[in-house]
């Protein structure tokens, strides 16, 4: 089987000058769980240029869907975020990652922690029916700059309670709590400080985090793993991998430089 698949681009869409996302066709034998990436990108100079990208589409759904920071320097976002519909995207025929369900123990609560485009597997993962069967409740946080740099998750997560076949098990899971940091919103500060100071349980009505029935997700900019991964390492979390489930799981976010 070959290593890539060419697809066509369905849809783009430009959320903020930062940001866009975009949908591809996907060949039917593509196999990959909610929260894993690919290696994605584009033919340059009869050379494909690819880089690692979370599917924020779930794995059930006949597209791809793809959400992308656009960097003005950036050797591969500097030209994708010009696609249009029609052009050819390279698809790695290998999906990989972290965020997956089986890395983590049994648990009662997930929280999903995200910054910027690392929305990008939640998105997927808050749409998989199985994920509301493993827990009594998903937490999703995002923290971004700005109130713009919010729509598109703020979008996918207004239709989820629609869904015909899991919407209902949404209204009654899932908690969704977006907040900036750099303009005023009902929800401000970044999600360490929220974690931190509490403000993020005492908005919600939900209890602290607790490292024996809760399991953590993060994916974001580097810096906030990092400071997140101290945070939950001293609460007695411990982070789990192929071999290791355990309590958390990582996975940075997609920056091209
Ligand atoms: P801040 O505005 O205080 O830097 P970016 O767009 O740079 O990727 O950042 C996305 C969001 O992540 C911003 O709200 C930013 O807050 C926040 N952020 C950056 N570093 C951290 C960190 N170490 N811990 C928590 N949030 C962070």
């Amino acid at each position: 089987m070959a290593a890539f698949d060419f697809e066509r681009v369905l849809l783009v869409e430009h959320w903020t000058d930062r940001l866009f996302s975009f949908r591809t066709t996907r060949n039917p034998t593509l196999r990959f769980e909610n929260g894993q990436f690919a290696m994605i990108g584009l033919k340059v100079d009869g050379r494909p240029l690819l880089r690692a990208y979370s599917f924020a589409s779930a794995n059930y759904e006949e597209y791809l869907e793809f959400y992308s920071i656009k960097v003005p320097e950036g050797p591969l976002t500097s030209r994708l975020q010009h696609i249009k519909v029609g052009d050819e995207i390279i698809v790695g025929h290998k999906p990989t990652g972290t965020l997956i369900q089986s890395n983590l123990l049994p648990g009662k609560r997930l929280f999903m922690f995200a910054t910027g485009t690392g929305l990008a597997p939640f998105a997927s993962i808050m749409q998989d029916p199985e994920v509301y069967d493993r827990y009594e409740k998903i937490v999703m946080v995002h923290g971004c700059r700005e109130i713009a740099e919010l729509a598109y998750g703020q979008r996918l997560v207004r239709g989820l309670p629609e869904n015909e076949y899991f919407g209902d098990v949404v209204k009654d899971k899932l908690v969704y709590y977006p907040t900036t940091t750099r303009e005023p919103f009902v929800h401000m500060g970044r999600v360490t400080d929220l974690i931190q100071n509490g403000k993020l349980f005492a908005d919600t009505g939900l209890a602290p985090l607790d490292p024996e029935h809760d399991r953590v997700m993060l994916c974001g900019s580097p810096q906030m793993l990092a400071d997140l991964r101290v945070m939950l390492d001293a609460m007695a979390f411990t982070e789990g991998s192929t071999n290791t489930p355990g309590s958390y799981v990582i996975e940075r976010a997609f920056v091209d430089k």
